[in-house]
């Protein structure tokens, strides 16, 4: 039996049938998982996260070698992972205290992580500096005094990228676009203010400004917008080596790699990002020393490795309108379908290779109407204790998932080769007390 054909792509490498007509990934049963673990549950197949490392890894450096891939670990971190993306031997891209404390858990070495966000506060800067991060991207004035500031009381001198906003759109949702100039992000460069930047943190004493940064938003299906903003981003640089004696020593056109989430969008290949962007730099540089380019993938390293496995419960048919069947999770373990309208799509774990048969509505549990999963997916007949998987569900769904409904957060488990190892926990009620106070 074989994967059906449409899921190839979308299904962790891995993925297989057994001869019983269950979903396999990384050599484990979905159906005895989800006997032992209990739904929902969310699953990592390590091979396919290191396979996706490495592609990254190899298809920048053989273009460009002096390429550092730094996992964004906002699409997902915890302890486990951190260690995985450190024997790849990438970088990391942290957006929080929080973030960062994972990775000083981990071991990871911070010299290798990158601190981006809009509003880093003074806590977090401190705690950044004395824990040794290897670069802050800056995307503020403000920031740039309040980091001068903290640098000086600390003695030290801290290397920092200047977050910029190249005007670019590329296309993809409004809520997750990020480098056009009306954006929260960055120091735009058309209305002067990054130039303004670029002279200002070159006066800072305790700051050592080596680099560029811009991240056009996420997930990108196009490889152009990376072309038009390099553009915009080596025209600025040009100019500043001219004015302001800038010196590029690092170079970064952010993450946003896109996933294949439904058969019929298909993203580009790693090789085709890495190829439009390396060949861009290239072309630039001239007689120039190669600057250190950063890339910064999230949900393209963990999307894919990351399947959901949720227990069929409740059904309702809406004669004429719809048929809804419910999941035992929903938006508190993935609210994406309802902020962003994701699209998904699903496979029925325990019987991988029955006919569709129905079109539905696969719902969540949360009391909510607005919590469905996947809107009008053609299945096989549904019945109460079926399985479903929902492929592509690495990137974004447990890092925003949360309690709602005080509901329990699910555990995570990695397989590998037929072992599958517990990575976090499900959560349980005294967690939900935790913080509580009586
Ligand atoms: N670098 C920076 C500066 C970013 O802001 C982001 C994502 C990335 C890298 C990684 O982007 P990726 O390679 O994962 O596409 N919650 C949304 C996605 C928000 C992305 C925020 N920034 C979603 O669920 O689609």
């Amino acid at each position: 039996m074989s994967i059906p054909g449409g899921l190839v792509n979308i299904l962790p490498e891995t993925s297989q049938v057994s001869p019983e007509d269950h979903l396999v990934i990384g050599g484990c049963d979905l159906v005895q998982l989800a006997r032992e673990y209990g739904t929902p549950l969310y699953l990592f197949d390590e091979g396919t996260l290191r396979r996706r490392c490495r592609e990254f890894v190899g298809e920048f450096t053989s273009r460009y070698a002096n390429t550092q891939v730094l996992y964004a670990s906002k699409a997902y971190s915890n302890p486990a992972l951190v260690k995985l993306f450190q024997e790849e031997g990438l970088g990391l891209d942290v957006v929080s205290a929080g973030e960062l404390m994972i990775a000083r858990a981990a071991g990871f070495p911070l010299e290798r992580a990158y601190f981006h966000g809009n509003n880093k506060t003074p806590q977090e800067l401190e705690l950044a500096l004395s824990h040794g991060i290897g670069r802050i991207v800056v995307d503020s004035f403000y920031e740039l005094d309040l980091l001068e500031g903290i640098a000086a009381s600390q003695g030290k001198t801290v290397q920092i990228l200047l977050r910029l906003s190249p005007g670019i759109d590329p296309h993809t949702h409004a809520k997750t676009t990020t480098g056009i100039i009306d954006s929260k992000f960055g120091f735009p460069i058309a209305t002067g203010q990054a130039e303004e930047a670029v002279w200002t943190a070159q006066k800072l004493p305790h700051l050592d400004l080596v680099g560029l940064h811009c991240h056009l938003g996420s997930p990108i299906f196009e490889v152009e917008p990376y072309a038009q903003a390099l553009e915009v981003l080596l025209e600025f640089v040009y100019y500043v080596e001219t004015m302001y004696a800038f010196q590029l020593k690092e170079l970064s056109p952010g993450g946003g790699f896109a996933i294949q989430y439904v058969p019929e969008i298909p993203p580009p290949r790693v090789s085709e990002y890495a190829e439009v962007i390396t060949s861009n730099i290239k072309n630039w540089l001239g007689a120039r020393e190669a600057p250190r380019l950063l890339i910064e993938p999230g949900r393209s390293i963990v999307g894919r490795a990351g399947v959901a496995l949720y227990t069929v419960g409740a059904s309702k048919e809406v004669p004429g309108i719809r048929k809804f069947v419910s999941l035992d999770g929903g938006m508190g373990d993935n609210i994406r379908p309802v902020i962003y309208g994701s699209r998904y799509v699903a496979v029925v774990a325990n019987r991988v290779s029955a006919p569709e048969e129905e079109k539905v509505t696969l719902a969540g549990k949360y009391c909510e109407s607005g919590d469905l999963l996947i809107e009008n997916i053609t299945l096989p007949r549904l019945r109460a204790g079926d399985l479903v998987a929902i492929p592509a569900s690495g990137a974004y769904c447990l890092s925003m998932a949360s309690n709602y409904n005080a509901s329990l957060r699910p555990p995570i488990v990695m397989l590998k080769e037929g072992k599958a190892r517990v990575i976090r926990r499900r959560e349980t009620f005294e967690d939900l007390m935790r913080c509580d106070v009586w």
